[in-house]
């Protein structure tokens, strides 16, 4: 019984520790200053962890075909080169502010298709990276999933989309919108 009251009130004052801590407003949210080691862990362990776990059941379609990585190459150009860069897209001023900051997604990833897929279907909590899920359905996810698959060279030898093209150059990444 005394070692039940000892280890409630231990837990009592660790929670109002906590609740003090939070509302003191000591803990800096500020994007320019990164998070100390033992922050950082806390995330990115938390992060690793959930997405092993949601998408160890997922099944990966076929993801070779031609039509669905150029399908996925026009998706990406529109919707991630903003943020993720790909090749022949500069670096710009949006991404760099970003904390966490956004991969280079063509310098490789560590994300197996099954999670890629689960990342960018279901964005990821406290940072910057969209679900796309909301506003695309599964094989369009997968279609991007299929061209993430083929980064970086998707491009050699092989035609681009033109909305590929489109989106890099309207893009404000690049600052090269071909003279009209
Ligand atoms: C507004 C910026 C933004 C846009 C647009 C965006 N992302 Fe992200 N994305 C992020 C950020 C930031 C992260 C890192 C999140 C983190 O580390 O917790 C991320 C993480 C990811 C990851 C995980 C990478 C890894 O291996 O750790 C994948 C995959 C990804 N994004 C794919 C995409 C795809 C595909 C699109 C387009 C459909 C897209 N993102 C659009 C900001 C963005």
């Amino acid at each position: 019984m005394k070692t039940l009251i000892t280890v409630l009130l231990t837990l009592a004052v660790v929670l109002l520790l906590v609740e003090g801590y939070v509302y003191s407003g000591a803990f800096d949210v500020a994007a320019d200053r990164p998070h100390g080691a033992f922050v950082q862990w806390l995330v990115q362990t938390t992060r690793e962890r959930s997405i092993a776990v949601h998408a160890k059941d997922i099944a990966v379609p076929p993801l070779d075909a031609p039509m669905l990585i150029a399908q996925g190459a026009a998706e990406y150009a529109q919707m991630c080169a903003g943020c993720h860069l790909a090749p022949g897209v500069e670096d710009n001023e949006f991404r760099q502010g970003l904390y966490p900051p956004a991969p280079e997604l063509a310098k490789g990833a560590d994300a197996q298709p099954a999670q890629q897929f689960w990342i960018v279907k279901h964005g990821i909590k406290m940072s910057a990276m969209p679900a796309w899920g909301v506003t695309h359905d599964d094989e369009t996810i997968w279609s991007i999933v299929a061209f993430l698959e083929k980064l970086p060279t998707p491009i050699s030898g092989t035609a681009l989309p033109n909305t590929w093209a489109a989106g890099i150059s309207s893009s404000p990444a690049t600052g090269s919108t071909p003279a009209a």
